[in-house]
């Protein structure tokens, strides 16, 4: 039976703590320079209806160093642009490849998707949840501060996509996640209903979330698809932004985190993001070896 990674849902607390484990051992193969083939001859497309810098990038190096193939194919210049059904694509690229990875607007898309293809869908973004992004920054956490579970997480800002990923992270690793959102920007009432109450909460005092916390993070005010509300969210979320004196309330050994692509003056002030206490561009970089690992674990 093959399996989809279409929400964090869909994985074990168990699996999740296999592919920490295993993007850790990747890493320092990696590193190392030790080849690591473990899909050699194998081929992923990968389909892209919105922009990426990261996720497209680290599938594809991570599938080459994996021995298989990448096919990168932009939405709009297949038959999906013009009216061909997910669920024919999903049945038609199941015949050549061994696993699809894709970035979509609608989360359904996606789920329609996994449920036609005969081999693994990985969901590279929707606007409901970003589970890869997610499971990457568990492995950060893990490899900055020994473990995921025992751990505070702050995430300050947008109730969006990332926010989701995380709430439905805590569903299953033992961590403490404090949302700040303001109100109008809460994560949606379903994703919630999801959470763990004893270590889930929700405020709309960004203070109050960020308090003693180990990571604090965020993500971008307006969301791809979400360009026309941009000015109003940047009012609206104006008072949670990410600054040294927001930093000075969390742990003294607290981290900063961000998924990228970040907005200096908009939802983190420039000296937090680029400070100290900024772990992005190892976040960044751990794309690569987690996706290695969730790779790995669905198509091998
Ligand atoms: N964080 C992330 O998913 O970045 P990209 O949009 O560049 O892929
Ligand atoms: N919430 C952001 C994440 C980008 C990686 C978006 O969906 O645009």
């Amino acid at each position: 039976m093959k399996r989809d990674l279409v929400t964090l849902l869909e994985l074990t607390r168990e699996e999740m703590l296999h592919i920490i484990e295993e993007a850790t051992r990747l890493k320092d193969l990696q590193k190392r320079g030790i080849p690591h083939p473990m899909l050699l001859g194998k081929t992923v497309a990968l389909i892209f209806e919105k922009p990426s810098t990261r996720t497209r990038v680290s599938f594809e190096v991570g599938i080459a160093q994996l021995g298989a193939t990448p096919i990168v194919l932009r939405a709009g210049e297949m038959q999906l642009g013009r009216g061909e059904t997910v669920e024919d694509t999903g049945q038609v690229l199941s015949r050549y490849a061994d696993g699809i990875a894709i970035r979509a607007y609608s989360h359904e898309a996606v789920t329609s998707l996994a449920s036609a293809a005969s081999v693994p869908v990985i969901n590279m973004l929707t606007d409901l949840t970003h589970p890869c992004q997610i499971l990457s920054d568990l492995f950060t956490i893990h490899e900055r501060k020994g473990a995921v579970e025992g751990v505070t997480v702050a995430y300050v800002g947008d109730g969006n996509n990332v926010a989701h990923s995380w709430i439905l992270a805590a569903s299953r690793l033992n961590f403490t996640l404090k949302l700040g959102c303001p109100t109008g920007y809460e994560p949606s009432p379903e994703i919630i209903a999801e959470a763990p109450k004893e270590r889930v909460t929700l405020t709309h005092d960004p203070k109050e979330a960020v308090a003693g916390a180990d990571v604090v993070y965020t993500d971008v005010w307006a969301s791809m698809g979400q360009e026309e509300e941009a000015q109003k969210r940047l009012r609206d979320l104006k008072d949670f932004q990410v600054t040294p004196s927001l930093m000075a309330l969390a742990a003294k050994d607290a981290v900063f985190m961000h998924c990228l692509p970040a907005h200096r003056g908009q939802e983190v002030a420039a000296e937090v993001m680029d400070g100290p206490q900024s772990i992005v561009f190892d976040e960044a970089e751990n794309r690569l070896h987690t996706q290695k690992a969730i790779l790995a674990f669905l198509l091998s």
